[in-house]
């Protein structure tokens, strides 16, 4: 008999309830995403994020439930994210999770927001029918989150381990943002040129339109003093304030693309006929600093532990030029490189689930104490 966890996440802003049968199949995986309500405020607001997770946790968990065609009383556990993330939001997924799992007698499992995202990874490679092996670097990169992690099997097993669903990992942080998450830069950076939010996905789609228009500005390398594999992503963000500050001619099509955004048009195919050339070069340049630098320190951290495979996770994950920079690089470099699909890229709770399974196994549980920790560290 399979065992059967059903994962809650409601760390930021998305609720998101799944279940996974022994660690690796998804059974369901469903995701209420709240960006039209943080849209017109160009970021999340914790308040509203918390209020929303309240209206969505009974439908979202319900229907994840309903598509895996099981009742509650099939299920083995419920894991739940207990941090890192809004506190007034974890809160509404922990108290639901605890309130669960005690009028079910079941067991409940606290899991660390950062190591569902490597278990999506894991996911992905399951369905594909791979297995990461083991030490690896993790990347997870995201609007909250651009951290690196070695990735290594609980007993020392050497180069090249494939680990069971149910083994327990261990993690040790190599490097991390210092200020700006990417994800974040992404937001920010859109936010100033009038393309709204969250800024990824169009600024990825611009960027693959941009072809060869000249660059507008050349954005050196991100230096860092100290941990060579720390990032910091605040500075590109001022310099493309700076820039458009110093350049009048980008006022009227950012004052045209607000009024466009005003009025629902925010599409990639309606936005795009209203950014010019300098435009689409200037975001060219940001995406491609970002994904540069995201791939010198992770195939360096790769380089460093010695990885046997690359693993890149989080929002920002979904980037198209950052699959193929990175698939690129691992082909030349002979590391392999594991994404998850876009949907599991972004939060979602099968990778919840999925990291509750080992934990689970190990007898890691938690009581109707279990409270939310806005900063849980990975280790
Ligand atoms: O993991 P996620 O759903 O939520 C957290 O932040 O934890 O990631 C959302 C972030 C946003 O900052 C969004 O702009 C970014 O991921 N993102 C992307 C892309 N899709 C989403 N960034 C770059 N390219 C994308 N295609
Ligand atoms: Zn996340």
């Amino acid at each position: 008999m399979s065992v059967r966890i059903l994962g809650i996440e409601s760390s930021c802003d998305e609720t998101a309830a799944a279940i996974v049968a022994d660690g690796r199949e998804i059974l369901s995986s469903v995701v209420a995403s709240q960006i039209d309500i943080h849209r017109k405020y160009g970021g999340v607001v914790p308040e509203l994020a918390s209020r929303e997770h309240l209206r969505q946790i009974v439908p979202v968990v319900r229907e994840a439930l309903l598509q895996a065609g099981l009742n509650l009383s099939d299920l083995d556990a419920v894991g739940v994210t207990q941090g890192p993330g809004l506190v007034g939001s974890l809160l509404v997924g922990i108290t639901y999770g605890k309130t669960l799992a005690h009028s079910l007698n079941k067991p409940l499992v606290p899991v660390n927001h950062l190591e569902g995202h490597v278990h999506a990874v894991f996911l992905e490679a399951h369905k594909n029918g791979q297995v990461p092996e083991l030490p690896a670097v993790c990347l997870i990169v995201s609007g909250g989150h651009t951290v690196l992690y070695e990735v290594l099997p609980q007993q020392e097993k050497g180069q090249g381990t494939r680990v069971e669903a149910a083994a327990q990992l261990h993690y040790r942080k190599l490097g991390q943002t210092r200020d700006d998450a990417a994800g974040e830069a992404y937001d920010k950076v859109s936010k100033l040129l009038g393309l709204g939010y969250p800024g990824g996905p169009i600024l990825d789609c611009l960027a693959a339109a941009a072809g060869s228009a000249p660059a507008p500005v050349k954005f050196g390398h991100i230096k860092m003093k100290g941990n060579p594999l720390d990032f910091s992503f605040s500075g590109i963000k001022t310099a493309v304030l700076y820039h458009i500050r110093e350049h009048a001619e980008y006022a009227p099509e950012i004052a045209a693309r607000e009024a466009a955004l005003e009025r629902g048009e925010r599409k990639f195919e309606q936005l795009l006929p209203l950014c010019s050339p300098q435009t689409l070069g200037l975001v060219r340049e940001f995406q491609n600093t970002v994904v540069r630098d995201l791939g010198d320190r992770t195939f360096g951290a790769g380089e460093q532990v010695g990885a046997a495979t690359i693993l890149v996770s989080g929002g920002v994950a979904a980037n198209a030029q950052l699959r193929t920079t990175f698939e690129e690089r691992g082909k030349s470099g002979g590391i392999q490189t594991f994404f998850p699909s876009r949907a599991l890229s972004t939060d979602n709770a099968a990778m919840i689930a999925a990291a509750a399974y080992p934990r689970f196994c190990a007898g890691i549980l938690a009581d109707t104490s279990l409270n939310a920790t806005a900063s849980l560290p990975l280790s």
